[in-house]
């Protein structure tokens, strides 16, 4: 099996060599993102191979197809970068549903505590031999409150976290889970009493219609003064004018962000010589209590492991079966021929 892998970088090569060596699927490796301009390259290829910013809509989708492109694997969990609706029937889409959530949790955690406990300003400074303390003041998360929208996998290992600390959680799912809730130091509640009892707000679901801007101007009104925002789901979760704004006039108390809505054309690339163009992201950066970390959250060896393995063994699986338990699907509107039953 020949597969064009797109958006390659050079931490991807060595466990998808030795995990497709293994099982017979050979990578061709692009550097370039996979869109309406590179679909070409994957003429003559079985399958191909896409991240997070590839932008696999209708357009590229009908591309794959006519060349003859049996299957999208991506290599990450979230697919909100697929056209779903307009893949269905015309190419298999599979995915990575999990491959560690503690890499995502842990990373998260790693954000907050930097943040308030300014490790980021002590560590510049330290450098330079200046042992002063002033402005480094944080605060303790021991009986503080987060909240975490989205108590999915990522969700339930950072709520772990939270409780080691000593956290109170205030949790809201769309779908809860069943037996999550402990009626005390976990309770799940309605998006706005989250907003205003969080001193922490996490977020961990998936971006969908239901979920864009999800931390808005309105939501941010709701909050305590001083809150602190995590992001290490999906940029377009947070409406980061209205972050700024909340910044700006001292509502938010911090932010850690590992993701931003118009990352696609900027992170995961080095930037540094270029003028950066986008203003609010740029502001935001300039920021004290602003911290950016570009979609580094899942970068674990363990994780690039997981990720390798499962994607080889999705395309193994589809392509000796016929089918895979790993494969997405948007149900149409006449989907009865639906194999995988997993539809969205
Ligand atoms: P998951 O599918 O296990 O959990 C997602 C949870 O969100 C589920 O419990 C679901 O019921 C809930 N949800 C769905 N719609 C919702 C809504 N409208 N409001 C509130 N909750 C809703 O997914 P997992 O593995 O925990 O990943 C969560 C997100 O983390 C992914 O969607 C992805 O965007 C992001 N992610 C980020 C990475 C990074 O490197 N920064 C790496 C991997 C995932």
């Amino acid at each position: 099996m020949k597969i064009a892998f797109f958006d390659t970088k050079p931490y991807d090569k060595p466990s998808f060599d030795k995990f497709g060596g293994e099982k017979g699927v050979a990578f061709k490796y692009f550097e370039t993102k996979l869109n309406e301009d590179t679909v070409n390259l994957a003429r003559g290829y079985d399958g191909v191979c896409a991240f997070v910013n590839d932008t696999i809509n209708d357009v590229v989708i009908d591309k794959l197809s006519e060349m003859g492109v049996k299957v999208i694997a991506l290599r990450c969990a979230g697919f909100n970068n697929v056209d779903m609706k307009h893949a269905f029937g015309k190419i298999h889409v599979l995915r990575v549903p999990a491959y560690s959530p503690y890499a995502v949790a842990e990373h998260t955690m790693a954000l907050l505590l930097t943040s308030i406990r300014r490790i980021h300003k002590a560590y510049i400074r330290t450098k330079d031999f200046n042992f002063s303390l002033s402005n480094l003041t944080g605060f303790d998360l021991h009986g503080k409150t987060v909240g975490v929208i989205g108590t999915g996998r990522i969700g339930r290992v950072f709520i772990d976290i939270c409780r080691g600390f000593g956290m109170k959680v205030l949790a809201y799912d769309k779908f809860p889970a069943k037996g999550l809730d402990n009626g005390d130091t976990i309770r799940y509640v309605e998006l706005d009493e989250l907003f205003e009892k969080s001193d922490i707000i996490s977020l961990h679901c998936p971006l969908t219609e239901d979920t864009h801007h999800i931390i808005n101007q309105t939501a941010l009104e709701k909050c305590k003064k001083g809150v602190v925002i995590l992001n290490t789901s999906r940029g377009a979760l947070v409406d980061a004018e209205a972050l700024l704004q909340g910044i700006k006039s001292r509502k938010v108390g911090a932010a850690c962000l590992d993701v931003y809505e118009e990352e696609s054309d900027l992170f995961f690339e080095d930037n540094s010589g270029h003028i950066m163009e986008d203003d609010t992201l740029a502001r935001l950066i300039s920021m004290p209590n602003v911290l950016v970390t570009s979609h580094q959250a899942f970068l674990t060896e363990e994780a690039l492991e997981n990720i390798a393995e499962t994607t080889v063994n999705n395309i193994v699986q589809l392509f000796n079966d016929g089918q895979c338990p790993n494969e997405l699907c948007f149900r149409g509107d006449s989907a009865e021929d639906c194999k995988t039953g997993k539809c969205f």
